[in-house]
Formats: structure tokens, sequence, C-alpha cells
């Protein structure tokens, strides 16, 4: 509804001569999927959707924007979890949709440069005509952009092996809010000449600039890839700790998963589920049972190298404490049917719902204590019964981050948000594992830095969007006024 906000005279006919009538989407129904996220929990109303061809489009759309003072919110996939990517003021939503192309994928120089809106798989895809993988994967891979996860320093499966996207970057171009284009895409992993843009970027979440382009770092495709999901046997309940099985699953999960490190060359992935997950996903998405139907938990592991390390693994688990039983795979259809269990909750989930998702990381030793006490934790302050709410757990062990998905409370109650993330701080864990902030955590991003820390932020927000077109709203808490 265009016409309920104030448009700046002017504006829209001069979008309209940058990126073409056709490009400038006012009519709501055109606009309707710009405009509501992927969790369906965040989303309004835009002012008007711009669908930029290239990184000149962006910087004229963007000064544009700058000198009648609009604020904007750049759209890559709109796969995002943290309500960052939809307008919320009506706001102009600047999608990066068309910049769709891979520009260059060489394995000798180990490095693909593509523009920003073009999808992971897309870029996955080029890699392996080369020989090569991103390092970086999330399940989102059709519709995420590498725009976005450089705006979110998205992590995934693989980081306990190379790292999130930040460390996959070989470099950014950028166009910042006065329409100035920055670019840095050497790729060069010895260069030192100041601050480094892309990092200014990874994390930064549309509030500083707009990301046009892209450089990744290839790695290697591995000769062998094995993956296994190995069954945890539960405990029996304990009266009067309704935390209690859970917890010591976990515990096993997070042993196991130092064992595996430990004796296993080339791990990649060490994922979790949970029996409520899996009874979930299978019934959700019809799958059929995993090894041991009735276990309290999966590990899903995963490792890669230039020799098989089937052997490793089998040596490793061989024994290991709480195994019930394994289902093994090596070919790639036969690994994705063991991955669908856990890839797919986020899918089956949404089925329940709308859910409040909450991305938490705990030190490894937190872990089970956390995974344990939330569940009731949530209950007893919704003060509701377990038909009412749904809390599902699963998430990447290997590096601490649990995802928290919490479905019964409407939209904006957010006491089980807030109960969460207070005993993730508590616990020395942080608010945000990989999602970002948004406008989902907002509340709790003073509590989770310094002042200085938030100073910093504020210093770099004022001095590249001095008007503070970008994304307004998002990642940096107001100020406390009196
Ligand atoms: P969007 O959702 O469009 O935007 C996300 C944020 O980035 C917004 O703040 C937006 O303003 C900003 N932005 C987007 N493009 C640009 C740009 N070009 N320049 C500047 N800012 C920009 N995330 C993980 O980290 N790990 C996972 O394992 C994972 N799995 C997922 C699985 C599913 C099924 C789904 C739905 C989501 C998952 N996500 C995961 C979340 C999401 O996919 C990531 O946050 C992803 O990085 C978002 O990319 P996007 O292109 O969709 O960005
Ligand atoms: C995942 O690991 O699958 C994602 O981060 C998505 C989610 O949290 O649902
Ligand atoms: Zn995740």
């Amino acid at each position: 509804m265009a016409d309920s906000f104030q448009v700046p005279g002017g504006f829209l006919p001069a979008v309209r001569e940058v990126v073409g009538t056709a490009h400038c989407l006012e009519d709501p129904d055109l606009k309707a999927s710009y405009e509501t996220d992927w969790t369906r929990r965040f989303g309004g109303p835009s002012l008007v959707v711009i669908r930029p061809a290239d990184t000149a489009q962006v910087a004229r759309v963007l000064a544009l924007c700058n000198r009648f003072g609009v604020g904007v919110v750049p759209q890559g996939g709109n796969t995002g979890l943290v309500g960052g990517s939809v307008p919320r003021n009506g706001e102009a939503v600047l999608s990066l949709g068309r910049l769709d192309h891979v520009l260059s994928c060489d394995a000798t120089d180990g490095l693909i440069v593509a523009e920003a809106g073009t999808t992971l798989a897309t870029a996955q895809k080029a890699a392996a005509q080369v020989h090569a993988e991103l390092g970086i994967d999330i399940a989102a891979r059709d519709s995420a952009t590498l725009g976005g996860m450089v705006a979110t320093n998205a992590g995934g499966v693989h980081v306990i092996r190379h790292g999130p996207m930040r460390a996959r970057l070989g470099g950014v171009e950028v166009v910042l809010s006065d329409g100035t284009v920055a670019t840095r895409l050497s790729g060069l992993v010895k260069d030192n000449v100041g601050y480094d843009l892309a990092q200014i970027m990874a994390g930064s979440e549309g509030t500083l600039g707009v990301v046009t382009k892209v450089a990744l770092h290839l790695v290697p495709i591995p000769r062998f890839r094995v993956a296994a999901l190995v069954a945890l046997r539960g405990t029996p309940p304990t009266p009067g700790d309704p935390g209690a099985a859970v917890r010591a699953v976990t515990e096993a999960a997070v042993s196991l998963a130092a064992r595996l490190r430990a004796e296993v060359d080339g791990i990649d992935a060490l994922e979790l589920v949970f029996a409520e997950g899996m009874a979930l996903v299978r019934e959700a998405l019809g799958l059929p049972a995993p090894p041991d139907p009735g276990a309290a938990a999966w590990l899903l592991v995963e490792a890669s190298g230039g020799s098989d390390p089937t052997g490793m693994l089998a040596d490793a688990l061989e024994g290991a404490p709480g195994v019930t039983e394994i289902a093994v795979a090596d070919e790639a259809a036969a690994r994705a049917r063991l991955w669908a269990y856990r890839e797919r909750h986020t899918e089956a989930i949404a089925t329940l719902g709308v859910a409040h998702k909450l991305d938490v990381t705990l030190p490894a030793g937190e872990l089970a204590g956390f995974a344990g006490a939330v569940g009731p934790e949530i209950a007893a302050v919704l003060g509701r019964g377990r038909s009412e709410t749904r809390v599902v757990l699963f998430g990447h062990v290997g590096d601490g981050n649990l995802h928290v998905n919490v479905v019964g409370p409407d939209d904006d109650d957010h006491r089980a948000d807030d109960a969460v993330f207070g005993m993730v701080i508590a616990r020395g864990g942080s608010i945000s594992a990989e999602h970002g902030v948004g406008i989902a955590k907002l509340d709790f991003v003073a509590a989770a830095r310094s002042a200085g820390d938030l100073t910093v932020m504020r210093r770099v927000k004022d001095a590249l969007d001095p008007e503070g077109i970008l994304n307004p709203g998002v990642l940096l808490p107001p100020l406390a006024t009196g």
C-alpha cells in the first residue's frame, strides 16, 4: 500500500528512470512476497520494491534513497530468520535478485567471484565444474544468496571444518549509502593494506552497505566422503527433574562429538537431532525409520579426505558409550537420505505454525545443562502445557550451536525468547550463533556486547551511513534516552 506512506515527491519517478518501470514494483500483489519473511513472523508493507540489474543501478538507487531520505531494506533470497530482510516501517525493499551472475570460477586461483544475488546452489554448481567446493553449506541453498550470506555471516553444517562465511571471503564489492562503490575482490590470502572491507561487511546485516559482488575461496572436492547417523540411547525419566533425559543424551552427544574429532581425521560436520524433532520430520515429510527409531537422539557425523575415513570412523564409534545403532553411507544419494533427517527439520517445524527461532551458542561444557533446562523453563514462563507449546531442539553440536524452536506463543509474545536468551547469557553463550540479530534479538544486544563494543558499532554505522537509511532498526538497539 504505497499510498499509505509519505512518498517524497519525485522519488519514484527518479527510481523508475534508473531501473525501468517493470523493476520498480508498486502493485501490492507484486510486492507481497518481498514483504513477509520465511518464518512468517516478521514483515510489513513496503514503499516500493526496487529490482536493480547491476552495481551501477544499485549505486544510483542508493544515492536517490539517501537524497530523499528513504529507508532501504536490502534483500537477497529472503530466507533470513530474524526479521532483517523485510520492511517494518514502509521502507523501500532493494532486491538483489537480478544480480545473479557467476563472473569467474578458477581452481588455480582457488576463487569464485559472483554477483551478490547468486544463490548458494548456483555458486556450488559453478565450483563443482572446476572440481571444487565452497566449504560452506546451508539447507536454504536454493534461495539464499551470497550477498545475504555475507550480510548475516551465515554458518551452516561445515563451520567446524571451514569456518563461517567470513572465513570463506576473498573480497566483496559494496555500494555505500551515498552511492559510493568500493571494490576489493582480489582473493589474495595475504593482503594487509588497512581495514578489511569484506570483514566489515560480514555480519553487518544490510546496515553498512549493499554487497553487490562476492569473492569466495574454494576448497578441493575430497576424494572420499562418508556420513553416519548414530543413534544414542535414552535414559528413563527422573521424577521431579523433567530435563534429565535430554540433559543426559546431550551430554553423551557432546562427549561422542569430542571423541570423533580427536580420533577421526577430516570431520566436516557434527549435527544433533532429538526424538521429538525426528518424529516430527518423519511425520511431516514421510521419511522412513532411522537407525534405532526408539533412540533419544541422533548424531550425524560426516568426514572427508584424500583417504577413506570410513575405517577410522568405525574404530572411533566402536564401543562408544550410549551408541545403539549406526547407519553409514558414502555414495551421494545415500548420504543425502541420512542428511534429510537433519536438514529438513526447519520445514517440518514450519508445518506446526510460526516458530520463534532462537539460534544460540553455548560453551561445550554448558550445552547439556542448557538443553535439559530450556524446555521446562519455557513451559514455566509461558505457564502452559506441553500440548499448547512445542519446543523442538536441534543444531550444530560440533560448534555448540543449538536451534531452539518454540511454536505456540503469539508472534509478539517475547516471554519464551527472553527466557532463552537470559539463560544463554547467564551461561556465557551467544544470543546469535549464525542467524544474526535482525529485529528479533534487538533487546538483548546491549546485554551481549560491552558498552565500548556498542560505541564502536554505532560509530562505524554513523561513518558509513550518516543518514541512517540502510536497514533502519536492524541490529543496533536504539540509544537509551534520559
Ligand atoms: P535475506 O534473508 O534476503 O537477508 C538477510 C539479511 O541480509 C538481511 O538483514 C538483509 O537486509 C541482508 N542482505 C541480504 N542481501 C544483502 C546484500 N546483498 N547486501 C547487504 N545486505 C544484504 N543460516 C545459517 O547461518 N545456517 C544455516 O544452516 C541455515 N539454514 C537455513 C535453512 C533454512 C531452511 C532456512 C529457511 C534458512 C536457513 N538459514 C541458515 C538462514 C538464512 O538462509 C541465512 O541467514 C542466509 O544467509 C540468508 O541469505 P538470504 O540471501 O536469504 O538473505
Ligand atoms: C539449520 O541449521 O538448519 C538452520 O540454521 C535453520 C533453522 O534454524 O531452522
Ligand atoms: Zn543452523
